[in-house]
């Protein structure tokens, strides 16, 4: 598909249709995160993929126990995504990369402008996202707050110098009116291109 055509189908979808992704489909879409550009190619960016219905069915536990919940009033989000990938990140690659010889500066480590490793993990989800598409599939995105995070890091086997920076699910879109009259384009206005964008000067 044509980027030109991928972009405006971008939407964070938030329920599912009951149809089996296959193992290629995932591998095709989690492979992209490779091609993720990274800072002095520290290459922190990590995933971890979850299928097995088991898996699923404990994230959407974690999440719904942490006060994250799919309210009675709309569709289940977690529990009808078939594939759940945890993106994560490990900040210390950055710091490894950037002792190395080529990366000092006056002899040490940068001061870092921003947190790369976050703007990394951006990078990388936004991929994961845009190749969904590609795949015929859609995919939507939720924070994984703290308490959570430290659950699903123990059910899961996470490392501690690994971050859990965000949860993609993917599948089969289904209807989601519930969740898009609460979050999305569809209701608030997508903001102006001259204030999103300045030219020249601010
Ligand atoms: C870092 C990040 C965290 C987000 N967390 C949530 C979330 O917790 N729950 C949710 O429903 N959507 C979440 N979203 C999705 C946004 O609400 C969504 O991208 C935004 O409303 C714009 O809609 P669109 O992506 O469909 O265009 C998150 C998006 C990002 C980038």
């Amino acid at each position: 598909m044509e980027f030109k055509d991928l972009l405006p189908r971008r939407r964070m979808v938030r329920h599912y249709a009951p149809i089996p992704v296959t193992r290629e489909q995932v591998e095709r879409i989690v492979a992209t995160v490779r091609r993720a550009p990274s800072a002095g190619y520290s290459q922190g960016q990590r995933l971890l993929v979850v299928t097995a219905e088991e898996g699923r069915a404990e994230i959407a536990r974690v999440m719904s126990d942490s006060g994250w919940t799919t309210p009675e009033d709309r569709e289940p989000w977690l529990e009808s995504a078939p594939v759940h990938v945890l993106v994560l990140t490990r900040e210390d690659d950055y710091h490894e990369r950037y002792r190395r010889d080529d990366k000092l500066v006056e002899g040490a480590e940068i001061e870092w402008p921003v947190p790369f490793w976050f703007v990394d993990a951006g990078a990388e989800l936004m991929l994961l996202l845009l190749a969904a598409i590609d795949e015929g599939l859609a995919a939507g995105l939720t924070g994984v707050e703290g308490e959570a995070a430290a659950e699903i890091r123990a059910a899961f086997g996470i490392p501690e110098d690994v971050t859990i920076v965000a949860l993609v699910t993917i599948g089969y879109g289904a209807a989601d009116p519930g969740w898009s009259a609460v979050t999305c384009g569809r209701t608030q206005p997508r903001r102006a291109p001259d204030d999103v964008v300045r030219w020249e000067r601010w």
